[in-house]
């Protein structure tokens, strides 16, 4: 297994404290869907085969894009490329590819994510590109610790590209801060978000990615590792929330349940709902919007085919 720095935020002590806490509001929080081997493997799955992001005539059409301002932007020199909540490392992956395919020679890479097995994919995954450097990858919650710097220390040379993909619509613009931390002026900062594309049946085109039974059955492997396999089906809806539209996936026990974390249980009351997803979605304009608002220089803003990813390229100003 490759190295993994593990912080302090993805102790085994400090998941149960966060479960625990999670249950107890009754909203369990984006991340502790990808923790468990079970679970990260399930979310693959279900991105290889629907994800928008990952269809070659969609989001891989955004994503080439961006990667194409990347090497148009980048100075001469060493390349760091870091993969912030990378997931399995796929879309880094191809990032890397382009910028070797463009003759960029000194390229190092590093997986950042808050789950193990998934930085350990990701590592694997951008070992895999010829001449790149897989640096040692950093299992960190970014809720947790918003200033990474320490965490990536020391630095390497040359310029740092940051991916931020797929993350902030489920964690939210707080997610920026620790994404800027690893900038230093020059260095640039890819962001992509899911968006809701101005069309009458853009609201159901989105929902059918979600209210199906393999996005389901991710979404209850948490509840099942706690042992709440009869809490009830997940229903999802459209939240018109003050942050913007976004896709709600709850679940409301019809009968009290009891949830076991790590030998604490938890009692979670009939009739009151469990919110286990939270996903907002942007227009081109509020992520640019969100990107402008921590400083940033945006270079270019692409949206995908069918108007559901956007990815936005921006640098770090002086
Ligand atoms: C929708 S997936 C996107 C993965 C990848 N960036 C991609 O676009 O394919 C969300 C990712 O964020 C990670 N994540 C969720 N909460 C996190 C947190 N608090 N800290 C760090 N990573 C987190 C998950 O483990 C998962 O890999």
């Amino acid at each position: 297994m490759p190295d993994v720095r593990i912080d302090e935020s993805v102790t085994p002590a400090a998941h149960r404290a966060g479960l625990i806490a999670a249950l107890e509001a009754r909203r369990v929080d984006n991340r502790f869907h990808y923790v468990g081997e079970l679970a990260s493997s399930r979310w693959r799955e279900l991105a290889a085969g629907h994800s928008p992001a990952q269809d070659a005539d969609d989001g891989v059409v955004a994503y080439d894009d961006a990667a194409k301002a990347v090497i148009a932007a980048l100075p001469d020199g060493p390349v760091h490329v870091i993969g912030l909540a990378c997931g399995d490392g796929v879309k880094e992956r191809r990032l890397l590819g382009a910028l070797r395919s463009a003759g960029r020679e000194e390229i190092s890479a590093t997986a950042v994510d808050v789950s193990v097995p998934l930085v350990v994919a990701a590592d694997a995954a951008m070992a895999q590109v010829p001449g790149v450097v897989a640096t040692e990858g950093v299992a960190v919650d970014i809720g947790a610790v918003p200033d990474l710097s320490p965490l990536l220390s020391p630095w390497l040379p040359g310029t740092r590209v940051v991916t931020l993909f797929g993350v902030i619509s489920t964690l939210g613009p707080g997610s920026l801060a620790p994404a800027v931390s690893l900038l230093a002026t020059g260095d640039l900062l890819l962001v992509s978000a899911n968006l809701l594309p101005d069309r009458a049946e853009a609201r159901d085109d989105v929902m059918a990615q979600y209210d199906n039974p393999p996005t389901r059955a991710w979404l209850s492997t948490v509840l099942e590792e706690i042992g709440i396999h009869d809490a009830g089906d997940i229903t999802f809806r459209w939240d018109d929330a003050p942050g913007g539209p976004m896709i709600v996936g709850e679940v409301t026990p019809a009968q009290a349940v009891m949830a076991q974390v790590e030998g604490v249980t938890v009692g979670l009351s009939a009739g009151a709902p469990i919110r286990v997803l939270e996903s907002f979605r942007h227009t081109p304009e509020t992520l640019e919007a969100l990107l402008v608002r921590e400083g940033l220089e945006v270079l270019q803003v692409t949206v995908s085919p069918s108007g559901e990813e956007g990815v936005a390229v921006c640098r770090c100003a002086p």
